[in-house]
């Protein structure tokens, strides 16, 4: 692990570079200023994170929805078109014509993916409701192999099991199909989804798992803990993070982020969204971001959805971007949160892409300008 270092001043800087050489100086200067990020995208990866968004197929012919997502975002996710009933209506018929639309715009355009979610006691296709038991193991198997393999190399994170414990005081697993089908399926989940794409980061991904204090975070953190303890592969745990004034962001949400890390497993936030409006949403907002950058295996931010009125709640106008696609408050304090930085995701510290030696070790890391 890459120990926290504390973000550079300039004045730090200028007097670091004051008692170092010549050669040193001409070496530094050459290095292209890191000015503070202005999209969302380039303020993520100063710390090495991404930052992303939920994307729908049928709005990819919106121009000013997608001059938004280009600009701001380099983590795509498909808000339905990769689910169980889009990618395989009848069994063993697989349609993947909208989720490659949103496959392959995002890497046309330079981004990676995040795929959801191979499997799920909710959209499902008609045909795997009605089934239990084997058959339905099988072809939960099937679905999970056929689809982590079509899109092998092209997925950065795959939400392999999506919502599979339940709310309330239990700490225990949801009831359904899959669930009735033996404990084991979570696993059995993931262990077809790393053969069939040995490079994708595997997720659990759920909801509710905010704070610390729940007995859902609790069921899942112990879940995974036998997972990691027994060898099953697991890379990494969605967050969610479908935020509302029944349901606002804890308090320790850094407790639980950092204890999820420190299972040794990478923690996204995947589906953020904060119901409300002006400062008290953007407040909330800078709170969530706050929390990913102070882990430093918080490796990235997505948020479900551009606009408001793109929103599965639209209602709630819980995004970034009004309807109009301005930017909002909410946006302003991500952004600057972003920018104020954190801890450096190791898996992208400067040092390792090569130019960052100078920065890294001698400046106090990669946010000098
Ligand atoms: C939602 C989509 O945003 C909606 O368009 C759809 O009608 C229902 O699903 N948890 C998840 C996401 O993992 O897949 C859900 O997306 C929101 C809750």
């Amino acid at each position: 692990m890459t120990t926290p270092r504390p973000r550079s001043s300039r004045s730090r800087l200028i007097t670091a570079t004051g008692c170092l050489s010549a050669a040193v100086l001409t070496v530094t200067l050459a290095v292209p200023a890191l000015a503070a990020g202005s999209t969302l995208q380039a303020a993520a990866a100063e710390s090495g994170r991404y930052f992303g968004t939920a994307i729908a197929a049928s709005r990819l012919s919106d121009s000013a929805y997608t001059t938004i997502a280009n600009r701001e975002f380099n983590m795509i996710t498909a808000e339905n078109e990769m689910k169980m009933d889009a990618l395989e209506p009848n069994q063993n018929q697989f349609n993947y014509a909208n989720g490659d639309r949103i496959v392959n715009w995002a890497r046309q355009n330079g981004k990676q993916v995040r795929g959801h979610a191979l499997a799920w006691h909710s959209q499902q296709p008609g045909w795997m409701q009605n089934m239990s038991g084997t058959a339905l193991r099988n072809a939960m198997l099937n679905h999970v192999t056929q689809v982590a393999t079509y899109y092998r190399g092209k997925i950065h994170s795959w939400d392999v099991v999506n919502e599979a414990f339940a709310d309330g005081n239990s700490g225990g697993r949801r009831d359904s199909n899959l669930q009735r089908t033996g404990n084991d399926w979570i696993e059995a989940a993931f262990r077809a989804a790393r053969a069939a794409d040995p490079n994708a980061k595997l997720c659990y991904n759920d909801y509710n798992t905010d704070n610390w204090s729940h007995a859902k975070t609790q069921g899942v953190y112990n879940m995974v803990r036998d997972f990691k303890a027994r060898g099953v592969p697991i890379d990494c745990v969605g967050f969610q993070a479908h935020f509302n004034s029944g349901n606002p962001v804890p308090s320790n949400y850094h407790t639980t982020l950092q204890n999820f890390a420190d299972l040794g497993v990478d923690v996204q936030i995947t589906e953020l969204d904060i119901e409300g409006s002006g400062s008290s949403q953007a407040q909330q907002y800078q709170g969530v971001i706050q929390a990913c950058l102070s882990v430093a295996r918080c490796t990235g931010i997505t948020v479900w959805g551009v606009r408001d009125t793109d929103s599965w709640r639209a209602s709630g106008t819980p995004l970034l971007f009004d309807g109009s696609g301005n930017k909002k408050a909410a946006y302003t304090s991500v952004l600057n949160q972003l920018n104020a930085g954190g801890t450096t995701n190791p898996a992208h510290h400067p040092a390792a892409d090569g130019w960052g030696q100078l920065h890294g070790d001698l400046l106090g890391g990669p946010e000098v300008e």
